[in-house]
């Protein structure tokens, strides 16, 4: 049977190695819901749509060729027969993704895009609704959280490994705001899903999140 786990937390909070040790520990697909509206917001910065014009955006969605596959392990997709990676992660797409993933239309396409991918298989999904909206059946649910500054710190020592040039207040303020638009927007905000295990990550290493996870599935 095919299983979905929901890793949810806000930004920095160690999602994505968590989920992807998980899915190498259980031998499941990992799947990065973040990355959709990373390409959402990516595909209408390239084509100069503006991404506070709602409408825009959408259109620019839905005119795009989207194709889903697996790559090593992962279920990736490509964008009018592009596959972006590290664009995904550069400034303009950070800056901009929480407005566009605030915008329903985009979350309804993205959802269902999300669910789609279950057919290849068990998926350990990361993102910020996995568990309440895109998954909400599901009996693997986690939160993973941690303290603001540790959070904004990780992501600083990400940059700047990834050989960017930034500052650590400003990282910091950041991920504040991008917190903080995602928790309170309209449309599916980021909140505890109901029979989610919340993690607290903050002093602990990746190896025991990960084993707190897997330990957990396995009781089940
Ligand atoms: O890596 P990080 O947690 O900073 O970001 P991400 O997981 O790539 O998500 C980028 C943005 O997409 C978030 O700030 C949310 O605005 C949005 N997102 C969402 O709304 N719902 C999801 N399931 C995943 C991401």
């Amino acid at each position: 049977m095919v299983k979905t786990i929901a890793i949810d937390g806000p930004s920095a909070s160690g999602k994505s190695s968590v989920s992807k040790g998980v899915a190498q520990e259980l031998g499941y697909l990992y799947s990065d819901s973040g990355s959709l509206y990373r390409g959402v917001t990516w595909q209408a910065l390239r084509k100069g749509v503006d991404v506070q014009d709602a409408a825009a955006v959408v259109e620019c969605m839905y005119e795009a060729e989207w194709d889903f596959f697996v790559q090593e392990g992962a279920t990736i997709f490509s964008i009018d027969g592009d596959v972006p990676v590290q664009e995904l992660r550069e400034k303009d797409v950070r800056e901009s993704v929480a407005f566009v993933a605030a915008i329903p239309e985009v979350r309804k396409f993205v959802v269902e895009s999300l669910r789609s991918l279950a057919a290849f298989g068990s998926l350990v999904m990361e993102g910020r609704d996995i568990g309440t909206v895109v998954f909400p059946d599901s009996p693997y649910k986690f939160y993973l959280d941690a303290d603001p500054k540790e959070r904004a710190m990780r992501r600083y020592r990400e940059l700047i490994a990834a050989g960017e040039d930034e500052k650590a207040d400003e990282v910091m303020k950041s991920l504040q705001q991008r917190d903080k638009i995602d928790s309170t927007r309209k449309t599916d905000p980021l909140v505890v899903a109901s029979g989610a295990q919340v993690i607290d990550s903050t002093s602990m290493t990746l190896e025991e999140v990960v084993r707190t996870v897997v330990n957990a599935v396995k009781e089940k």
